[in-house]
């Protein structure tokens, strides 16, 4: 059993990721602490209550509202075409009567952290604001978790934000030039393979046809907020009825890295020169740091299988039942 904290700026992709999360067997989610980006940080906590009433997971999960500007000092949301007004493809979860945390997210970490002594995967689905919080309060937390996965950033694939850039790593290069650099256990799943992982319409109407009785709530919500996203991806990219898959990947190389190939790297974030604000520089051509610790960046992924394991954890695995194409 896998214990996690998941943070992240709880959008579209951001909640099938968590949802997964909630679901798995494999993981027990400690708390999920929330940062701007896809939304305001208050929304994404609001989002995230309401995403553990509709997992149904039988625990209880804390959340933890964190920061809501950069490092510098700067808050960028995203388009509402991306994401919607609520970040969750405009569609209405029931609310939660759950409060968040007086705890914020950085303290919530560092907390967490101490208690679980080196048992604590950190998962971060936006920016890396709240971690770098957490290591100016405590610089000692590298060595005091297990793990850190993210979602973000590109070696060779396009950026999604700037030609250079993409748009978590961007959107607080700073926080993430200080995580790199901070000697954390980093796994990386950026658009070097999320940009590569596909779900498309046959997924979901599989998924609302093998549904789990109990998981009928969260297909159907699987279903409206993936037709919100897959408009963006219409719209934006040509897609036709079917959208790229960010978040959720870095939730299921974290459960399972051996479902990725993995590039380690030394890397810093550029910050300083606007035009290239959140590329990373690698020891390969820019930064060659060799007292740095290496990171891992995923580079290739068995996207079927990972997409399949996904939609698993709400479907009826019965041989025979499950429609494998
Ligand atoms: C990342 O940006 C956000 O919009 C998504 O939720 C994802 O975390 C992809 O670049
Ligand atoms: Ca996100």
């Amino acid at each position: 059993m896998k214990r996690i904290i998941i943070d992240a700026d709880t959008g579209v992709d951001d909640s099938l990721a968590i949802l997964y999360a909630l679901r798995s067997p494999n993981f027990h989610v400690e708390g999920i602490t929330t940062c701007f980006g896809n939304n305001n940080a208050e929304q994404s906590a609001d989002n995230s209550l309401r995403l553990i009433k509709l997992s149904g997971c039988g625990y209880e999960v804390p959340v933890a509202v964190g920061a809501n500007e950069s490092l510098e000092g700067v808050f960028e949301s995203a388009p509402a075409f991306i994401h919607g007004d609520n970040g969750i493809g405009n569609v209405e979860l029931p609310e939660s009567s759950q409060k968040p945390l007086e705890e914020s997210a950085s303290d919530f970490i560092i907390r967490k952290a101490e208690e679980l002594k080196g048992e604590l995967i950190i998962i971060t689905t936006g920016r890396m604001t709240n971690l770098a919080l957490a290591l100016r309060k405590d610089p000692k937390l590298p060595g005091k978790v297990k793990k850190v996965v993210s979602m973000g950033g590109t070696l060779n694939a396009p950026g999604n934000i700037t030609p250079y850039a993409e748009a978590n790593i961007y959107g607080d290069a700073m926080a993430a030039d200080i995580v790199f650099k901070a000697g954390f256990n980093l796994m990386l799943a950026g658009l070097d393979v999320t940009m590569k992982t596909f779900i498309t319409d046959r997924d979901v109407e599989n998924l609302c046809t093998y549904c789990l009785e109990e998981c009928r709530p969260i297909a159907g919500y699987i279903k409206d907020v993936l037709k919100f996203y897959f408009e963006f991806h219409r719209v934006s990219m040509g897609m036709a009825n079917a959208c790229v898959v960010h978040d959720p990947l870095a939730v299921l190389i974290a459960e399972d890295p051996s479902l990725g190939m993995f590039k380690m790297v030394r890397a810093g974030v550029e910050y300083e020169n606007e035009a290239f604000k959140g590329m990373i520089k690698t020891d390969n051509g820019f930064v060659p740091d060799l007292d740095r610790e290496e990171i891992a960046v995923c580079v290739e992924v068995d996207s079927v299988k990972a997409v399949r394991r996904l939609f698993s954890v709400f479907q009826d695995m019965t041989p025979g039942r499950y429609n494998k194409s």
